[in-house]
């Protein structure tokens, strides 16, 4: 069953966890996939499901109440990173703040910051205000489309785009909780089909580990090529109630993704660690021989 975003259940904002961990795990390898595409002159489309609003002033209500970014972005800021990709990453974001951490950035304008006068980025946000916001900010932006509708509808709709090599970025809320790991798959499968060249990433939560286990089991009985799961847990994964970490699937990874992966990882999982038990894991679900 393939359900249509409902405004009427959209309560997550992302101002409440804008610049979290998880945010910087996902934004920091979000980052080295780009850096491989922009590697070949030739243009690409980068397209977003669900793109927020783009810009989070951490002095908000919300990012005051939570504080979340404090445990996140705030740790990587005056470290030595001694990494090229986490570098840029933080100066992409010096490059929206003063002399101090105001504001963080959602991935469309990492991504917006990265792409070349050659390149496309096609956004999509479902929520009205959020979606205000996102057009508020990139309108401007000639290689920018923007569109308000559902995420997941677009990979149906909008797919496969003019150019032909690209990258689509499925970073659902997870309101939905476990249905939604079985809902952006399915849709996931459904861009693929019709866009068999692009790489594909999904975002996803790590509460208990075990959760996982059927969300894999279904992508190794996919008939997708190549399927590596990034996991980072900053917390023991084993209680469902907590965010304890999170995760990216790539369908289709770039050559040699996977190294440079692991190298951000093993910068980021001990200054993001809470937990003696923290770690991380890259695991080939699918793998062309
Ligand atoms: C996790 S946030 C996105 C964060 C953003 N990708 C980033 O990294 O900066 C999820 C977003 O999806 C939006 N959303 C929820 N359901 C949606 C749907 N069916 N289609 C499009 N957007 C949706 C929410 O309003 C929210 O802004």
């Amino acid at each position: 069953m393939i359900l249509k975003g409902n405004i009427n259940l959209m309560n997550y904002r992302h101002s409440y966890h804008a610049g979290n961990f998880a945010d910087v795990c996902k934004h920091s390898l979000l980052l080295v996939l780009l850096n491989k595409f922009l590697e070949k002159p030739a243009p690409f489309c980068y397209i977003e499901t669900h793109s927020g609003s783009g810009l989070y002033d951490l002095k908000s209500i919300e990012s005051e109440k939570t504080l979340e970014y404090q445990q996140g972005i705030s740790k990587l800021l005056n470290q030595n990173l001694k990494l090229p990709f986490l570098e840029q990453y933080v100066q992409l974001i010096k490059n929206y703040n003063k002399n101090e951490l105001r504001f963080y950035l959602g991935s469309p304008l990492f991504a917006a910051q990265m792409l070349r006068e050659q390149d496309e980025l096609i956004l999509n946000e479902l929520h009205p205000e959020t979606f205000a916001q996102l057009k508020n900010l990139l309108k401007q932006d000639r290689r920018i489309h923007l569109h308000q509708r559902d995420g997941y509808e677009a990979l149906k709709a909008l797919l496969p785009p003019k150019l032909k090599r690209g990258l689509v970025f499925i970073d659902p809320a997870y309101e939905m909780q476990q249905k939604e790991f079985s809902l952006a798959l399915e849709h996931l499968l459904v861009g693929l089909q019709r866009w068999s060249q692009a790489t594909f990433v999904l975002w996803y939560p790590i509460k208990h580990r075990q959760m996982l286990k059927s969300f894999y089991q279904k992508i190794k009985q996919s008939n997708v090529k190549k399927a590596l799961a990034i996991e980072l847990w900053i917390l023991p994964p084993d209680n469902e109630l907590s965010l304890n970490g999170s995760g990216l699937l790539v369908i289709n990874p770039p050559w040699q993704f996977d190294q440079q992966a692991t190298a951000v990882l093993k910068v980021l999982q001990p200054l993001l660690s809470q937990s003696p038990q923290s770690g991380f894991n890259l695991i080939w679900l699918k793998e062309e021989h």
